[in-house]
């Protein structure tokens, strides 16, 4: 059965009020469709624990930094509904209107945004805050999921959860990758089929990194340093490649030992296009 789609803000609230009213808790999945395996994934773990699903698609404009990237994002609304047809997923929610005339209310999240993709991104995660936050006002869900490929910003939205009282449960979802370990992403239908070759090199460099760091090496500028000669080797032009702290996301220094829980995040182009990735690194 191919999933319901709704567009309207005040339909979808009833939807779920009506769903929660028959006891039934409700889950959901945001996404800004170019629906991938690795979306699907977030649905089946959602179908754990609520009775019924909504998946949101909106490419929010709010969180793009670069308007190029904005308009390139992949649209593919039928398609994507059709991919959802196989799966436990009852509604799809794309708002024909998200933000109305006037918009003048922002969430930001402080201290998590500042590093890794924040410092690179300014504005990002002020807008990704901001158009979940109001996901979650308008679908008001039990359960929302989000996946640790966008570590930054699954920590971010958990925090902001925590922070404003949202009666929600935030569930983390791991990575889904390609057969050669490409992390899955809608920007990955933009490489050219050079980039997507030399992309792999990521992957790649992460795994070399954690297992260098299971062997006992600790030292941030040894395993960060492999890190960035491998993607510049494959072609890569570096954003960033950082070890950052766990709990707080700030980046260590190269001089750093890796004593505590840390998460290895890099962002990388490949022929034009921004891919991130992560590890996390546990002494
Ligand atoms: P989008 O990039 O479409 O991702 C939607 C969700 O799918 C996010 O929680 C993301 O972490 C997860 N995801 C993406 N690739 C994945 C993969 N390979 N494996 C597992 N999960 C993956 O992230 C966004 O949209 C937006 O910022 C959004 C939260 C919807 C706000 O606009």
């Amino acid at each position: 059965m191919p999933p319901l789609v709704i567009q309207d803000k005040t339909l979808m609230r009833q939807w779920t009020r009506a769903a929660r009213a028959r006891g039934e808790r409700v889950g959901l999945i945001p996404t800004m469709g170019a629906l991938h395996a690795g979306h699907l994934t977030l649905v089946e773990l959602a179908a754990a624990h609520a009775d019924r699903l909504v998946v949101s698609i909106y490419v929010n404009p709010a969180q793009f930094d670069r308007a190029e990237d904005l308009a390139k994002y992949p649209r593919m609304l039928a398609a994507d509904v059709a991919a959802l047809a196989g799966t436990k997923c009852d509604v799809v929610f794309a708002p024909s209107e998200m933000y109305l005339g006037g918009h003048a209310t922002w969430v930001e999240v402080a201290g998590l945004t500042e590093h890794l993709c924040g410092a690179m991104r300014p504005g990002h995660f002020r807008g990704v805050a901001t158009v979940v936050s109001k996901l979650l006002n308008v679908v008001e869900p039990d359960v929302a999921v989000f996946g640790n490929k966008d570590y930054q910003q699954r920590r971010v939205l958990e925090r902001m959860v925590r922070d404003l009282d949202m009666a929600i449960a935030v569930l983390p979802a791991p990575t889904v990758r390609e057969a050669d370990g490409l992390a899955m992403s809608s920007r990955n239908l933009r490489l050219d089929a050079d980039a997507r070759v030399r992309a792999v090199a990521i992957p790649r460099a992460l795994e070399a990194a954690h297992a260098s760091f299971q062997g006992g090496e600790r030292l941030v500028g040894v395993l960060a340093g492999r890190v960035r000669a491998a993607l510049t080797a494959a072609g890569g032009r570096i954003d960033y490649v950082e070890i950052a702290d766990d709990a707080t996301l700030v980046p260590h220094s190269d001089s750093t030992l890796v004593t505590a829980p840390s998460v290895l995040a890099v962002a990388v182009f490949f022929g034009g296009i921004r891919l991130i990735d992560n590890q996390v690194l546990v002494p």
